[in-house]
């Protein structure tokens, strides 16, 4: 027999970095997933892997390590008797930025749980993922395993005293359509997350100041999502981004994406996900403008995927 299981990709529009440290982020699933296959074959126990995803050149080689952490923690965790054999597959871009690795987590969750018959709900499979992420990259927030679970527009807020992290449901008037432009480059979030780190142990005052001026702009996003009032959205999604760069996880290749994507007309953008390599997302209200702001960043050879938030 054969187990499958199936994990979404996200996008974040508010948060990223700041939800680690306990603040409320916006994260959404993409409609592309990842599709994780497992059988038992012969041997003791440890896994082998065929990864059949489309990825950015370089991510998988990038990310090996992290991925072989990820995957061991998962299955421990899960407590697989016997070698398995995992194949990934799907249409979810391997890069970083897009919560690969914790749709991929997810899904192969899913698909132990379905092929040794464990009965385990979504919360289980969430943990399991969340472990996994954290043996993978060091400490996660869990903002890109829970929507690869749930799926959806949520409201995350991890919860720093160890109990349950918020996880609520957005609805909007009606989906937004969005670009997600790669940079091509693979950043390592374990990486990046402990600079962040390191910058606030060594300029507590100058985070603590970045970090309330991120919850005003987040609480006025809120405000402007409710209303449905994109061209606000937009320019507090501007503003984060100044601030991510502020934290020092943008790079050349991000700024240069987001300049092109404002100067198409693009409401708002901003780097989405880990940074300083990865993807970046431009609020593009309407298939005119998104072919507008898509066409554009194509033609200075980054790669896009168009795509609906909501
Ligand atoms: C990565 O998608 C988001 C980060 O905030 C890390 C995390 O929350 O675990 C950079």
């Amino acid at each position: 027999m054969v187990g499958t299981g199936k994990g979404y990709g996200k996008t974040i529009l508010f948060g990223e970095h700041f939800v680690v440290y306990g603040l409320e982020g916006i994260p959404c699933a993409l409609a592309q997933v990842t599709i994780a296959q497992i059988k038992k074959v012969p041997g003791e126990g440890g896994y082998e892997l065929i990864d059949n995803r489309p990825a950015t050149p370089g991510y998988k080689e990038e990310k090996k390590g992290e991925y072989t952490a990820l995957i061991t923690r998962v299955i421990e965790y899960m407590q697989v008797k016997g070698k398995i054999q995992i194949t990934l597959s799907g249409d979810l871009y391997a890069a970083s930025g897009m919560g690969a690795s914790a749709s991929c987590a997810v899904a192969i969750a899913r698909a132990i749980n379905e092929e040794f018959k464990m009965k385990w709900n979504d919360e289980q499979i969430n943990k399991a993922a969340f472990e996994g992420e954290t043996a993978g990259s060091g400490t996660p927030s869990g903002i890109d395993n829970t929507v690869a679970t749930y799926g959806g527009f949520l409201l995350f807020k991890k919860n720093l005293t160890g109990g349950e992290n918020k996880a609520e449901v957005i609805k909007i008037k009606k989906p937004i359509e969005i670009v997600l432009a790669n940079s091509g480059k693979t950043a390592l979030t374990k990486e990046v997350v402990g600079d962040v780190k390191k910058l606030k142990e060594s300029n507590p005052e100058k985070i603590a100041k970045i970090f309330s001026e991120y919850e005003k702009l987040e609480q006025e996003a809120i405000v402007a999502l409710k209303k449905y009032d994109l061209e606000k959205l937009g320019k507090v999604m501007d503003k984060n981004h100044k601030l991510l760069q502020d934290i020092t996880v943008s790079c050349k290749e991000l700024d240069e994406l987001v300049a092109i994507a404002k100067s198409a007309g693009a409401f708002g953008a901003k780097l989405t996900g880990t940074g300083r390599g990865g993807m970046m997302i431009a609020l593009t209200p309407g298939k005119e403008l998104q072919e507008k702001v898509a066409s554009a960043i194509s033609a200075k050879g980054y790669a896009v995927t168009k795509t609906q938030i909501g």
